[in-house]
């Protein structure tokens, strides 16, 4: 990596809690899904936002994908068009990756392909400043593997956003055993100061912690499904009636704590035995794919999904972003 030239990172933060000046450069590899969301939340509080992406495609429709985010902000009074301008104004499309030479903060968002990854990263490790941090938005490589191609080990970690970071303020910030101390505390800050709302764990895992809740509920899920129980429109109503409300309010161990550990040990002690353990229930995902069912993407999956359907989706989407 290149001598640094910039400004020390805890100014940058600062800057973004005082006048707005000195704010760091964000840099951001790969303008998909994660990467436009990611940019766009970036320049909205007020950070230069550099943006790069190998597919000229997918470069020239990051404006458009950025102000369909901003538009979905102002629609839920959370912005004004005086916002979504500056914001705008603020990104900045490169078709050279050499530009990710004057950011401080490097986010790669490219496709979960470790090849891919390593790749980029050794181009990067002879481009950054000494002082710049590279984050992944990588969904669950460990950070160890994915550091291999890098020098400068201690300035990497993970900074894993979810879908859409608009609405999601979920960041995991996960060190691997190298990452130095600071640049996991200072990716936090600049996380909070970009309006996310950022966690770190103490060390990496399969699937981090929000993925691992994730998915351990779809396995009971479609566990139900499968025994004939319920449908998935009666699976997906008592989730959103009744744990989806609670989960807002209290996490699953407050909720613990909440509904007493005593009672909450009896009715593990009989009901953990019942429960889906074993994979052989993605053979009801697996039947889906085959058939060209993957859900809204296709029209069809556990449902067709109509107009209506999307629209109620898109009003509760609409209710969530505008309660901030
Ligand atoms: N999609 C999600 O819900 C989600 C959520 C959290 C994390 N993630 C993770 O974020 C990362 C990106 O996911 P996504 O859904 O945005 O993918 P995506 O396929 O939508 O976008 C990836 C982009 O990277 C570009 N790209 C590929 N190789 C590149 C390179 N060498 N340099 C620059 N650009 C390159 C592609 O052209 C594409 O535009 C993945 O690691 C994924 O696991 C995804």
């Amino acid at each position: 990596m290149k001598q640094a030239a910039a400004l020390c990172f805890e100014a940058f933060i600062d800057g973004t809690r005082r006048a707005g000046v000195n704010k760091a450069v964000i840099g951001v590899v790969g303008t998909g899904l994660m990467g436009v969301g990611i940019a766009t939340q970036a320049a909205l509080h007020g950070h230069r936002t550099i943006v790069h992406d190998v597919d000229p495609a997918r470069l020239a429709s990051v404006a458009s994908k950025a102000e369909a985010v901003l538009d979905e902000l102002i629609d839920a009074g959370r912005i004004d068009d005086t916002a979504r301008q500056a914001a705008l104004a603020r990104i900045e499309t490169h078709a050279e990756l050499s530009v990710m030479a004057s950011a401080q903060f490097v986010i790669e968002a490219i496709p979960e392909i470790l090849e891919l990854k390593h790749r980029l990263y050794a181009e990067l490790a002879g481009l950054l400043s000494a002082d710049a941090i590279l984050a992944s938005n990588t969904s669950g490589f460990p950070p160890d593997q994915l550091v291999a191609p890098l020098r400068a080990k201690e300035r990497f970690v993970i900074a894993h956003f979810w879908n859409p970071p608009h609405m999601i303020p979920l960041v995991e910030v996960v060190p691997g055993t190298a990452t130095a101390p600071e640049v996991t505390g200072q990716t936090a800050a600049l996380m909070s100061a970009i309006g996310m709302e950022p966690v770190v764990l103490a060390k990496a895992i399969p699937g981090f912690v929000g993925n691992r809740l994730q998915f351990a509920v779809l396995r009971e899920a479609l566990n139900i499904v499968r025994s004939g129980a319920a449908t998935p429109d009666v699976v997906d109503r008592v989730m959103k009636a009744s744990l989806g409300r609670r989960w807002g309010i209290v996490g699953p161990l407050e909720g613990a704590d909440m509904g007493g550990l005593d009672t909450f040990l009896d009715i593990s002690s009989h009901l953990m035995p019942e429960l889906a353990k074993d994979e052989d229930v993605l053979d009801l995902l697996r039947e889906q794919v085959d058939a060209g069912r993957v859900g809204l993407r296709s029209g069809a999956g556990f449902y067709d999904w109509d107009d209506a359907h999307i629209a109620q989706v898109k009003a509760g989407r609409k209710r969530v972003i505008s309660r901030g």
